[in-house]
């Protein structure tokens, strides 16, 4: 229990039990295609499938307070006016507490003896939410109150929303039925869609206009009707469209009032899109209300989010793992986490602004490592979406939109290590499902769409593509950076108004990376295995040739003594080397030459995490990303120097490579420093709020380090690599139950001093029990594997279980 909230895991919520927490704390709702974004507060927004394109209800990016705009009800009782999420008003509660739970948010206030709890999620495969109502009445008295909902339509395309006012004053559109206002803004055009925002009991009036509604000099904390007591019934001509309802309610003492508001977005299909002239055919959006007025539709809609969430979750479980944050991260929050990063990539959240980055080619093959286990099938689709983004020629574009899958021209691509993720991506795809015939799948280049060519061939095409683009000194080009965004050693800009990493042209450029080497190692290393694994010797033995002689390159030009060097500049100068005087060591190296197994037979791999723990590690934080940070703006390392230290690249914690020093120490058996490591910047274990800031149950981008003036600070929570990786990490590498192309891999590293812990895993259409013993207080090494009462050797369960649907493992650690 902290000052702001804690966890009830036996619900998977977390419970915030103070409206003001030092950040707004924010929840997803949704999985398929209309997500919500909602803080505890109420704040956030909704769209469809592309928060760019079509934006639903309209958020201000930036705002202060940060969630100023969300899905607001109002309570005028006598002369206050409240909301039990607090904000707008902020008029004081008598009790408030917010429930972020799996896919919903249940934010209850309670001010002069009236309770009101809105209840917000998105039923499974529907393109709507629900807000569930509950007024409740806890005095001895009757109690007279109005009641009033409120959003604000965004006009589909969030940046004209955002920035063409000339054009969106004169364009707002709605049309009001009953309870039912429809926001139709280019409806009579291109459009063949329009929101619905309707209520299921009658309502005592509405509004439509903002400047009716709020006021042209109120704010959302003091609108005019909600003062008043009073709809206008207003109907909005240009300007900004709103949808508010009145509901005039008396309450019996302890009576309860319930009803429920839907708020929709409906695409008309083939339906005549109008009923008459310029009047929009409400069919469906009647329907949607039609269905929702029935509460026991509502609640049996709300049963259906929970039990999709229990569903997806019992396929991975360790319910009695030793360590409660790790429990409790990898059970639920963490996977909630991959989730949310499956479906928005880096799009958006409450730090991006859904306009800026779409889906990142990187950022999604990344995504699908801690997700492809909940639903296979839509890891497939993406990965075949993701790969169409790329060129014949090797390079993809670095980022795509949601809606439209294309390429986003304005960045276009040159990030030279997108092409080899997309093979992390398809082992694991296949490793988790065993099915190959994703290889052969139709999936043409983004230069020759509908092509003949498979996924395979744009495997091949990223490996040909390292191998070609080779610098100096034999390692990978880094064009205009690799995983580390910020590394823009091609660059020099000196311009403020250029963009830090796609200025200059990066052809016959020379900088080199050895992440990309490190990472050219692991993605190998996977393809040969694959290869193996289908019967295709040849090309494993081709592919292993690349691979020693990647390794050979990597330990003959990249070792700097005691740790990795991190790349060679245009100039061929070392970065990250002890021969610079900023930035001597990076995190990116160190990891991905050790995951790629370099080091292994020559010292080097275990040195090169001493130097991680040495320099970058502190137990509070976690590791920095370099060390020492760059105090002056380096020209040619672009935009990495660009930061203040401590902060982002420039030697913040950045979460997402820390994960794979976890797994680096899983490597080598250490598994105290693995979950102390793990601890250091799991969410769940921050112990002071007013300096971590960000939500306390998923993954901050990053934290402000040691080398910052105000270490321990979270900042950009949601939407990042350390998902997945985490996941990863903690249940394949730590917990080390790992699908493998021929079976599930028991490997598990942990702390001596842990007995043991179970694992649910369902694999391949078998219900594992996973039963891990560790009498002799090892940390790692398998000593025996019985399954279903037969010892077998090795540590592979086997994916043929002739024909039995559960099995049961027992494994016991040792030498
Ligand atoms: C940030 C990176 C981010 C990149 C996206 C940079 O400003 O520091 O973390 O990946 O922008 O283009
Ligand atoms: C965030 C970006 O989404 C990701 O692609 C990148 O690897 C990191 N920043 C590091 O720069």
């Amino acid at each position: 229990m902290s000052t702001y909230g804690y966890f009830d895991d036996k619900n998977r919520e977390f419970v915030i039990t103070r409206p003001d927490t030092p950040l707004p704390w924010l929840n997803m709702l949704g999985q398929d295609e209309f997500y919500g974004l909602c803080t505890q507060t109420a704040g956030g927004y909704s769209f469809w499938k592309d928060a760019r394109l079509r934006r639903l209800t309209r958020y201000r990016y930036n705002n202060n307070p940060m969630d100023n705009d969300g899905r607001f009800l109002y309570v005028k009782q006598g002369r206050t006016i409240w909301n039990p999420g607090w904000k707008p008003t902020r008029t004081p509660l008598d009790a408030f507490e917010c429930r972020h739970g799996l896919g919903y948010t249940r934010i209850t206030g309670r001010k002069g003896g009236v309770e009101v709890e809105q209840l917000m999620f998105v039923p499974p495969n529907e393109n709507l939410e629900v807000w569930r109502i509950a007024v409740r009445n806890k005095t001895k008295r009757p109690q007279k109150l109005s009641l009033f909902s409120f959003v604000e339509f965004c006009f589909y395309e969030a940046l004209n929303d955002m920035t063409n006012y000339q054009r969106t004053y004169s364009i707002g559109e709605v049309e009001i039925e009953g309870s039912a206002i429809y926001h139709k803004t280019e409806y009579r055009e291109r459009r063949n869609h329009y929101t619905l925002f309707g209520c299921t009991r009658p309502v005592d009036g509405h509004d439509t206009s903002r400047d009716q509604f709020v006021g042209v000099h109120h704010g959302l904390h003091d609108p005019q009707a909600v003062l008043e007591g009073k709809c206008r019934n207003s109907r909005a001509y240009g300007w900004n469209p709103v949808g508010a309802h009145q509901i005039d309610l008396t309450l019996k003492p302890g009576a309860e009032e319930m009803f429920a508001f839907v708020l929709a977005y409906v695409e008309q299909g083939d339906l005549p899109k109008f009923a008459a002239p310029f009047v929009l055919n409400k069919t469906k959006g009647r329907q949607i209300l039609a269905k929702y007025s029935d509460l026991a539709t509502v609640d049996t809609a709300f049963a259906a989010v929970k039990q999709r969430w229990a569903d997806l979750l019992s396929i991975y479980q360790s319910p009695n793992v030793p360590d409660e944050h790790l429990r409790r991260m990898v059970n639920t929050w963490n996977q909630v986490q991959c989730m949310a990063t499956f479906n928005l990539s880096r799009s958006t959240s409450g730090y991006e602004t859904g306009i800026g980055r779409g889906m990142g080619y990187r950022d999604s093959n990344q995504d699908i490592l801690g997700f492809v286990h909940l639903l296979p099938e839509r890891a497939r689709q993406r990965i075949l979406d993701i790969a169409s983004t790329q060129l014949s020629d090797g390079t993809c574009f670095h980022q795509y939109q949601p809606l439209t899958k294309k390429g986003n021209a304005d960045v276009g691509g040159g990030f030279n290590d997108d092409p080899l993720w997309l093979i992390l991506s398809t082992a694991a795809y296949i490793r988790e499902t065993g099915d190959t015939t994703i290889l052969d799948a139709a999936c043409g280049y983004a230069d020759k769409p509908g092509s003949k060519d498979v996924l395979l061939h744009h495997i091949e095409t990223s490996i040909a593509y390292t191998l070609k683009n080779r610098g100096p000194h034999g390692l990978p080009l880094i064009g205009h950076a690799d995983w580390n965004d910020c590394l823009n050693l091609n660059c020099f800009s000196k311009e403020p108004n250029e963009s830090f990493q796609c200025t200059g042209d990066i052809a016959g450029s020379k900088a080199e990376s050895v992440m990309i080497a490190g990472l050219f190692l692991y993605a190998a290393r996977d393809l040969a295995a694959l290869y193996r694994f289908m019967g295709r010797n040849d090309d494993a033995l081709r592919v292993d040739g690349y691979y020693a002689d990647m390794l050979k390159t990597v330990e003959e030009q990249a070792w700097d003594g005691a740790w990795y060097t991190r790349a060679f500049d245009a100039a061929g100068h070392p970065v990250g080397s002890k021969s610079c005087k900023e930035g001597k060591v990076f995190i990116e190296s160190q990891a991905w030459c050790v995951l790629g197994g370099a080091g292994r037979n020559n010292g080097r791999a275990k040195k090169a995490l001493q130097a991680v723990d040495k320099y970058l590690y502190t137990s509070e934080h976690g590791c920095a990303l370099q060390y020492p940070p760059y105090s002056e703006y380096h020209l040619e390392l672009g935009e990495v120097s660009s930061y203040p230290p401590g902060y982002k690249e420039n030697a913040g914690v950045f979460s997402h490579n820390n994960t794979w020093i976890h797994i680096g120490w899983t490597m080598f058996g250490e598994g105290e420093k693995a979950l102390e490591y793990y601890l250091s910047i799991c969410p769940s274990a921050k112990k002071d709020h007013d300096v971590y800031r960000s939500e306390p149950y998923v993954y901050a981008q990053m934290t402000a380090s040691q080398f910052s003036p105000t270490p321990g600070e979270g900042k950009n929570s949601w939407l990042t690599g350390t998902g997945a990786w985490s996941f990863v990490a903690a249940s394949q590498y730590m917990l080390g139950i790992r699908p493998d192309f021929a079976g599930l891999r028991i490997d598990p590293c942990i702390p001596k001093k842990w007995k043991g812990f179970t694992v649910k895993r369902r694999f391949r259409g078998v219900e594992y029990t996973i039963e891990v013993k560790n009498p002799q207080g090892v940390s790692k090494g398998v000593k025996s594997l019985v399954v279903d009462g037969k010892k077998v050797a090795g540590n592979l369960l086997p994916p043929s279980s002739g024909g039995r649907t559960a099995v049961k493992v027992e494994v016991t650690l040792g030498a």
